[in-house]
């Protein structure tokens, strides 16, 4: 019998392909996430989970689910599951790293250049018909080659953000709890304080996971050491970022602009002030958004349960100790 597994949303073929071979699967068909009831309902029959960002796996959820072997978050991030509780219940949890590497580093790359040249105020400009002439000082920017970038997380995505980086010129700070060496000479890096990073830097983006202690790490004492003229990038996570401090910092004068693929909370209300803003870029979570990336985020999900079901090591495990790992 093949095992009984639930996937939360519609996944790209191939992945939902894969899945569907091995297991017998329940696929939720909304546009939205399934509602929590019904997750728990799921949750009941189930060995495996394929999950997304969007889903809530906490001890409850676990606690309903007495079948559950493994859970795979089809993503890089799995801040929306609680690791802690999955281990001490011996469930293995997966994730998709590596492969959307170099996908978010090209669209925290495009927030960067979207955000300094004022591209998409640009493009609000011209479609309300306002374009009437060329301007010597018709929405004038800042330039990114020759500025300082300040990169706070230097894992994959980071690193990723640098080497595109060093082909517009540009000088690269960055800031991590571990140091990386052989990127600093690879790349050109200079590793700062986080301090000095805010003080320096032209443009600051963020590649560092949320926890406890990544919580509103840029809130007012942050922003309060950044240049006027400071760009301010977030790809990783919303709530790094304490957004009622990013509001004032903006709309004060304290920063220039930000550019944001995430917020706090997902999806940001439509009465949220930052979306008044003109200096304040919002899309909505989509930095690993190709079609390719996705494709194969879905298809290493997929490997990843299957491996769980079978009770074997996931080839991305999160929490290897369950099975002995490290
Ligand atoms: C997307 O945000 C991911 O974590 O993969």
């Amino acid at each position: 019998m093949k095992p009984k597994v639930y996937v939360t949303r519609l996944i790209p073929e191939k992945g939902l392909e894969m899945v569907l071979a091995f297991c017998d699967a329940e696929v939720w068909q909304g546009k939205l996430p399934p509602p929590r009831e019904v997750l728990l309902g799921k949750a009941q029959e189930v060995e495996g989970l394929l999950s997304l960002l969007t889903d809530r796996i906490d001890g409850q959820l676990m606690d309903a689910a007495p079948r559950l072997k493994v859970i795979s978050n089809m993503a890089v991030g799995y801040d929306n599951i609680d690791v802690e509780e999955a281990t001490r219940r011996g469930i293995i949890v997966g994730n998709t790293p590596g492969i959307l590497t170099d996908t978010t580093a090209d669209f925290a790359f495009a927030l960067v250049m979207a955000t300094a040249r004022r591209i998409p105020e640009a493009c609000r400009y011209v479609r309300d018909g306002r374009w009437k002439t060329w301007g010597p000082k018709l929405l004038l920017g800042w330039d990114i080659h020759g500025a300082t970038l300040g990169l706070v997380g230097m894992g994959r995505i980071g690193s990723g953000v640098a080497r595109r980086a060093t082909g517009f010129g540009m000088r690269i700070l960055y800031y991590d709890v571990v140091r990386r060496e052989d990127l600093e000479e690879e790349l050109g890096l200079e590793f700062v304080d986080f301090e000095t990073l805010l003080e320096r830097s032209d443009f600051i983006s963020l590649h560092v996971p949320l926890t406890s202690e990544t919580h509103h790490l840029i809130g007012t004492e942050q922003f309060r050491l950044m240049k006027p003229t400071a760009i301010l990038i977030n790809t990783s996570r919303g709530p790094i970022v304490d957004p009622q401090a990013l509001y004032e910092a903006l709309k004060s004068g304290q920063i220039a602009a930000c550019g944001l693929d995430v917020t706090e909370p997902e999806p940001i209300p439509m009465d949220d002030p930052l979306l008044t803003l003109d200096n304040c870029v919002i899309v909505p979570h989509i930095a690993s958004a190709s079609i390719a990336t996705r494709t194969k985020m879905a298809a290493m999900a997929a490997e990843n349960l299957i491996a769980g079901l079978k009770g074997e090591m996931p080839p991305h495990p999160v929490n290897p100790e369950v099975f002995g790992g490290i």
